[in-house]
């Protein structure tokens, strides 16, 4: 049986991706979704079950709550028996400008989109060190490969998770559990519901079969869609210099 907790499942991203899930395993998997919304995560969940699911709990949490997560991750083991793959999908793109305007507003974003993912990863990790498999996939963004004045508070807290992703990965390759980073570009979601779109975004459905494949495949780190690996190369390799003079 298949074990796949789900946090953020609410999210458009996490919700094709466990669709994914459950087309490829079908009457082999059991699911755990955590969310904020408890009847978002039932009509999910009942959803799931149609599509061959074989069992799907599910548990309420804000992920702020940074005290209540040793407790839900406790429940989600118990209730699946292990885990073979954790993915963390949870995230909000913040008002850039409200950001820099007030720090209590930077402060939220830092939390939700850095600190909760650390504290959630700490007693995952260990779980996961323990049982000596298994994959910790999280999605994080490109936004974080480079800070941009349009986004920089959103990108530093995706950066500061790229870089606690990579030594975890460091840290558990011994345990045999691999640490995959999710690097989206823009998907259209209801994240980006306000941004006009254009040529270069994708749908959640499309990145989904990308994060699903680079499970299977135990990579590292992935750009989804592919192209955005190409992007980021060439953003990432411009002297700063210049960069600074760039509206993006
Ligand atoms: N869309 C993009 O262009 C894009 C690009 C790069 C990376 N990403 C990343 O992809 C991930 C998924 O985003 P998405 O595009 O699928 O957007 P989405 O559908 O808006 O999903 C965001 C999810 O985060 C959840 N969330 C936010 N704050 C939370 C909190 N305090 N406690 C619990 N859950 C919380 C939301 O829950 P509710 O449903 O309850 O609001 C929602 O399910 C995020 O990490 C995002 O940063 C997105």
């Amino acid at each position: 049986m298949y074990k796949l907790l789900i946090i953020g499942a609410t999210s458009a991203i996490a919700q094709a991706t466990a669709k994914v899930f459950v087309e490829r395993h079908a009457q082999n998997i059991a699911l755990f979704l955590v969310a904020r919304d408890a009847q978002k995560l039932q009509s999910i969940a009942a959803d799931l079950k149609v599509r061959g699911a074989t069992a799907v709990n599910f548990a309420a949490l804000d992920v702020n709550q940074f005290e209540q997560h040793q407790a839900v991750i406790q429940q989600a083991v118990q209730q699946l028996g292990g885990l073979d793959t954790v993915l963390i999908a949870h995230g909000t793109l913040d008002d850039q400008k409200a950001c820099e305007q007030d720090f209590k507003y930077a402060e939220q974003c830092l939390r939700t989109n850095f600190l909760s993912v650390v504290s959630l990863l700490t007693p995952l990790a260990n779980e996961m060190e323990q049982q000596r498999y298994g994959c910790i996939a999280v999605i994080s963004s490109v936004a974080g490969d480079r800070g941009r004045q349009s986004n920089y508070v959103y990108g530093a807290a995706k950066g500061g998770l790229n870089t606690f992703l990579q030594g975890l990965r460091n840290r558990l390759f011994r345990s045999h559990v691999k640490v995959l980073t999710i690097k989206p570009g823009f998907v259209d979601s209801p994240m980006t519901a306000h941004l006009k779109k254009g040529a270069l975004w994708a749908q959640p459905e499309t990145v989904a079969v990308g994060i699903y494949q680079a499970i299977q495949k135990g990579k590292n780190e992935v750009y989804l869609p592919w192209f955005w690996y190409g992007i980021m190369t060439i953003v990432k390799n411009i002297p700063e210099t210049v960069f600074k003079r760039l509206k993006m």
